[in-house]
């Protein structure tokens, strides 16, 4: 199996200094940035919007890994690609038409993503599996930083891995994950692990991003 990538959640960062926090946890030893777009409707919370996502990226190399929580999704799509995203994951529940969701992503020239909240069975995807780059499994109900993860999510990444079989398809976690719950899901089979709070909670963002890896 692959090496575990970090991918710390500016959702926890500072952000009146969020260049600087982005260009921190890459000199930290970040894999991928984790951008959490919220709308206040899809989910009960508001973040940012292209501009921030523009705004970052002269501060890093590292892949953009933008999470869309906003319904509707497909009008916006374009203008996180333009902006400077690598890879944009959609929710299933917050498009009434998936395939056309993730073609509408494929189209805008990024790499393509669907996350899955813990209430959803990964067999949504099962007749859109080849459109996938990436499966993010919500690991808390999304909306907030600093929740607790939900074990029973463990069983999906070991159910989505069986249904992936050998396409080359990541399989992302988001939510909750600390040095305590990191073990049962890489144990579980992920390949990129979120974290916002236990990267960003503490001022030794290279020590926290060592603490996650296996
Ligand atoms: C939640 C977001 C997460 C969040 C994770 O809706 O999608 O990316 O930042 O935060 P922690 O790691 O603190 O649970
Ligand atoms: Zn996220």
């Amino acid at each position: 199996m692959a090496e575990l990538l970090v991918a710390p959640s500016i959702l926890s960062a500072d952000f009146a200094r969020l260049g600087q926090e982005v260009a921190a946890v890459t000199e930290a030893g970040a894999d991928w940035i984790h951008v959490d777009v919220m709308d206040g409707h899809f989910v009960p919370n508001l973040t940012l919007g292209p501009v921030v996502v523009a705004a970052l990226r002269p501060h890093t190399e590292l892949t953009l890994d933008v999470h869309l929580m906003i319904e509707p999704v497909d009008p916006y799509v374009a203008a996180f690609a333009e902006a400077g995203a690598d890879i944009i994951t959609v929710h299933a529940e917050a498009t009434r038409h998936l395939d056309r969701t993730l073609q509408c992503v494929r189209d805008a020239g990024v790499r393509v993503g669907v996350a899955l909240n813990p209430a959803t069975p990964p067999e949504v995807l099962g007749y859109v599996l080849d459109r996938l780059d990436l499966v993010l499994v919500m690991s808390v109900n999304p909306g907030f930083g600093g929740q607790r993860f939900i074990p029973a999510v463990l069983d999906k990444v070991v159910r989505l891995r069986e249904m992936i079989g050998d396409r080359p398809i990541s399989i992302e976690m988001d939510g909750g994950l600390n040095p305590d719950t990191i073990g049962a899901a890489v144990g579980a089979g992920i390949d990129v692990a979120v974290a916002g709070s236990a990267v960003f909670g503490t001022p030794d963002y290279a020590a926290n991003i060592a603490a996650l890896r296996p």
